[in-house]
């Protein structure tokens, strides 16, 4: 018997991790223990109630409007008892947040290997994506295995001088999540009552801290450029609890009859309202690898990618933040019908849905099971 310990804090690592979760938990070979920091809570909470994950571990980090050294700090001392405490065979970390980056250290801090679940991902900027491309990196040098979704990811561990024999290309295991969530006959909750279905949908998600500041202010601005163009289009926008995402989103398109500031969706509602939306506007990483399969275009509201196979695959597109740039180019979609359709095609490169039973096998064969 080997013990698992499976380790995430935010919403997206936790959708992530969710299928690997289950994978291991069907295997009676292994233990699998989850801790989360909750370095998100309520945004946390939810997605662990509808996988039906119960973590033995809960550090319960999150402060309203933490700062990086308040969840350093917190997650160091969180992660050091109960490493201590279950000494496992393993540690698992997803991706690129300060709790990936700080569960790393803690377990290396301990000797305890580590495996890193999307590993590999780059823009080679520092402060873009900011934090994350440096806890991702700096995970790389830490971990043990390393489980890369795509051949683009694992070239670039190998250029860092990861031994290839580390290295698995298993796919991204949100498209495990998502071809577990999508459904035509979902029936949304009544956060969405009152949504026109009827009405072309804009679905936008910000939240990037590299964007705080006048970039979300351009963004928000050219939202309502659009919305003035085209009175067939309607904005729903599940607002991040982050409050410096919160106060400029009510602030400035809190008014707007055609916009529809909501709360933080369930993962099952905004994978479904994903599929019956238009086009995506987002900052987000993971819609940047979701959005692909079910075939809707995403306007990247950043500067840089780390997913640069969906770019090339043609559904997304880096537009940045400048107000003109998104404009035109949402406005070219929504008017161009045969602009649109280039975009709005299917494409997987992030996976075909199995990449969390790949781990699980690899995990396997590690401990010779
Ligand atoms: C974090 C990650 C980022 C990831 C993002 C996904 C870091 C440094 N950042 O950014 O990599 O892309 O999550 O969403 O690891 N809050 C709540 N309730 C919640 C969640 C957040 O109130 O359920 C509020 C709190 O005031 C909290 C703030 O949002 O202090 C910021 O949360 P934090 O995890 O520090 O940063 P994110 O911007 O969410
Ligand atoms: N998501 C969700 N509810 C929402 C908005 C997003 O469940 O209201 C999901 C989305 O499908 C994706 C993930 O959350 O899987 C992305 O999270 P976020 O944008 O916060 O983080 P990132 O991917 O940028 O790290």
């Amino acid at each position: 018997m080997k013990k698992v310990m499976v380790v995430f804090g935010t919403r997206p690592e936790a959708i992530k991790m969710a299928p690997v979760v289950k994978a291991l938990e069907a295997v009676p070979v292994l233990e699998t223990v989850v801790c989360v920091t909750a370095q998100h809570r309520e945004m946390l909470d939810q997605v662990l109630e509808l996988f039906r994950i119960v973590p033995r571990y809960d550090l319960d980090i999150m402060k309203e409007r933490q700062d990086l050294f308040d969840i350093a700090t917190s997650v160091l001392s969180g992660f050091r008892e109960v490493l201590l405490k279950e000494r496992p065979d393993l540690v698992l970390v997803h991706g690129d947040t300060s709790t990936t980056f700080f569960g790393a250290l803690s377990a290396y801090y301990l000797q305890i290997p580590v495996g890193h679940v999307e590993a590999g991902l780059r823009t080679r900027n520092k402060y873009s994506p900011f934090p994350e491309e440096i806890n991702r990196t700096l995970t790389g040098q830490l971990a043990d295995l390393h489980f890369a979704p795509t051949e683009w990811s694992r070239s670039n561990l190998l250029a860092e001088s990861v031994p290839p024999e580390k290295v698995w290309v298993t796919g991204n295991t949100v498209i495990d999540a998502l071809l577990q969530t999508v459904n035509p006959e979902h029936v949304f909750t009544p956060e969405l009552d009152g949504v026109d279905f009827s009405r072309r949908i804009l679905l936008v998600t910000t939240h990037r801290r590299e964007n705080w500041g006048e970039k979300l202010m351009q963004v928000y601005l050219a939202l309502l450029d659009i919305l003035e163009s085209f009175p067939d289009t309607l904005v729903v926008f599940p607002v991040h609890m982050n409050p410096v995402v919160r106060d400029l989103a009510y602030r400035v398109l809190g008014d707007h009859p055609r916009i529809k500031l909501i709360e933080p969706l369930e993962y099952a509602d905004f994978a479904n309202l994903m599929h019956r939306s238009y086009l995506v506007l987002s900052d987000s990483g993971g819609l940047q690898e979701e959005a692909p399969s079910l075939g809707k275009p995403v306007l990247v509201l950043r500067d840089t990618t780390e997913r640069p196979e969906a770019v090339e695959a043609g559904t997304v597109k880096l537009v940045g933040t400048s107000r003109e740039v998104i404009r035109d180019t949402a406005c070219r979609l929504l008017s161009d019908r045969e602009e649109y359709d280039k975009m709005a095609r299917t494409a997987n490169p992030y996976g075909d849905g199995k990449a969390s039973l790949r781990i699980r096998d690899i995990i396997l064969d590690y401990f010779k099971l």
